[in-house]
């Protein structure tokens, strides 16, 4: 069975369209919404396409018409892309947010796998060490032999005390340095972390052609062209 593990799309239609690739099962760890401005059809992509999908802190935040509070950085990015959720989404598309669960479990080719956004003991919001001593703790008890999370928009993968923690990276925001859009394959229990370089210029264009507010470009731009953090982020 080959699982296409996508996560942290964040509205970034070009990013999600540039994954070619065959799969049997498609899985979702989130945040479909905010920091772009396409959310029709990475929403409508993921209704047709995964299998399962976990709710995401953004999405949570759009479903439950969360107004972002002003601030710095990534803050002050979804509080002004998330007008465009709310003008473009349909009462269809919030009710499918809203309905996420916050996590799930799957067995597949003899593998057990758990799903969440961010981290089993707090599916929304946690930022865990990305290291062996930061999810022993967590993955514990855990009764999955791999763990997918996102949250981070940083690739990676882990051996922790004989199970596998997979954060198969951000689609459409990395953070990691690399600004390709970045997922993970799973192959027969096998995990691959893959990029793939999609068209920057088309997601900076749409976006202006969004109406969005032009501050909400000067904080994304230069985050989507290095894969880097944004610089005045706290
Ligand atoms: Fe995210």
């Amino acid at each position: 069975m080959r699982l296409l593990i996508l996560s942290d799309i964040h509205a970034n239609w070009p990013a999600l369209a540039a994954i070619d690739e065959t799969f049997d099962l498609c899985l979702c760890l989130g945040d479909l919404v905010d920091y772009g401005t396409e959310p029709v059809p990475v929403v409508e992509w993921i209704i047709s396409n995964a299998a399962a999908t976990v709710r995401g802190n953004h999405d949570h935040a759009v479903a439950q018409r969360v107004q972002a509070r002003p601030g710095r950085g990534f803050r002050e990015l979804a509080r002004l892309t998330r007008t465009v959720m709310w003008r473009d989404l349909t009462p269809r598309h919030l009710k499918f947010l809203s309905r996420l669960p916050l996590t799930q479990t799957l067995s597949i080719d003899g593998k057990r796998l758990y799903l969440v956004h961010a981290s089993p003991r707090d599916p929304l919001d946690e930022y865990v060490a990305n290291t062996v001593d930061g999810w022993r703790p967590i993955v514990a008890d855990l009764d999955a032999d791999i763990l997918l999370t996102g949250h981070t928009h940083v690739q990676s993968q882990l051996e922790v005390d004989g199970r596998l923690v997979v954060n198969p990276g951000s689609v459409g925001q990395p953070r990691d340095g690399d600004p390709r859009a970045a997922y993970a394959i799973i192959d027969g229990g096998k995990v691959e972390l893959k990029r793939v370089a999609y068209d920057i210029d088309r997601t900076i264009a749409q976006m202006r052609a969004s109406g969005v507010d032009p501050k909400a470009i000067d904080i994304a731009e230069p985050v989507l062209r290095t894969g880097g953090a944004a610089s005045d982020d706290s």
